[in-house]
């Protein structure tokens, strides 16, 4: 049998609703710099829609991603305040997040609709970064694996088998987001393998190649210990990326487990 080509770690900054144009300028302007060293990591940021534009293009002579927080999986339409992915190709962004479980609390962005914009988003040519992950009830209750069979199963429903490794999961527990509460690495390798686990039971090959990234109060600090699991593929971190040296310490931790 070949061996399985490694899976490249993966490291994204979410901003949220944070950073103006100006702000985001300058702060790739200080993250740039930092990042030398660390190729063996992707890196990526997720500027609100306002500084996307800006970020491509102080960006465009670099490896760094640019991603969109959220998208809509029609192509045009009566959505006011939404966007599609055409819009999104055309500012040249290279992926988006879906499902974050603020969009799932706040939008009502459903498992339903996610279906619809995992094909929309990959048929765009736009790395999809799925979001799934359980409330504390969920967990208390031993309902975890329930729960991300759930959310994994219907959102990749529509995704082709050949398609399955160009989509990004992110295990985000909803209880560890923004709390400064991560969870173990003990829980971030067994929901990660866990996930790992039902992308297998579509396709074995895509399970191999397939990232899974774990989210939820990661930084600096925390990340190697963290990310170290077989499975763990790298971090979606909120807060902690807002400041351009602990995305980068996150990076770097990430190319230390890699090497
Ligand atoms: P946090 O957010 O790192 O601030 O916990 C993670 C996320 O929401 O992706």
């Amino acid at each position: 049998m070949p061996e399985a080509a490694p899976r490249r770690p993966l490291v994204v900054g979410n901003w949220k609703m944070h950073m103006t144009v100006a702000e985001a300028r300058s702060y790739i302007a200080e993250l740039g710099p930092l990042l030398p060293g660390h190729e063996a990591v992707e890196v990526g940021i997720c500027p609100p829609f306002t500084a996307l534009a800006a970020c491509v293009e102080e960006l465009r002579d670099s490896e760094i991603a640019v991603y969109a927080q959220t998208m809509h999986e029609g192509e045009s339409g009566g959505h006011t305040g939404e966007i599609s992915a055409p819009m999104l190709t055309e500012l040249g962004v290279d992926g988006v997040v879906l499902g974050h479980s603020e969009r799932r609390r706040d939008n009502a962005e459903t498992d339903r609709a996610l279906s619809e914009k995992l094909p929309a988003a990959l048929e765009a040519k736009l790395r999809p970064i799925l979001c799934v992950g359980e409330t504390e009830a969920e967990r208390d209750d031993g309902d975890t694996e329930r729960r991300l069979r759930h959310q994994v199963q219907e959102a990749l429903e529509s995704v082709a088998d050949e398609s399955l490794p160009d989509v990004v999961i992110a295990y985000e527990p909803i209880w560890a987001i923004g709390s400064g509460r991560s969870a173990t690495a003990e829980q971030v390798q067994e929901a990660i393998g866990f996930i790992r686990a039902l992308v297998g039971d579509r396709s074995a090959p895509a399970a191999e190649r397939v990232r899974v990234l774990y989210g939820g109060s990661v930084k600096g600090e925390n990340a190697a210990e963290l990310l170290a699991g077989p499975d763990v593929d790298g971090a979606l971190v909120g807060g902690a990326s807002l400041e351009a040296p602990e995305l980068a310490a996150i990076v770097a931790a990430a190319a230390r487990i890699s090497a």
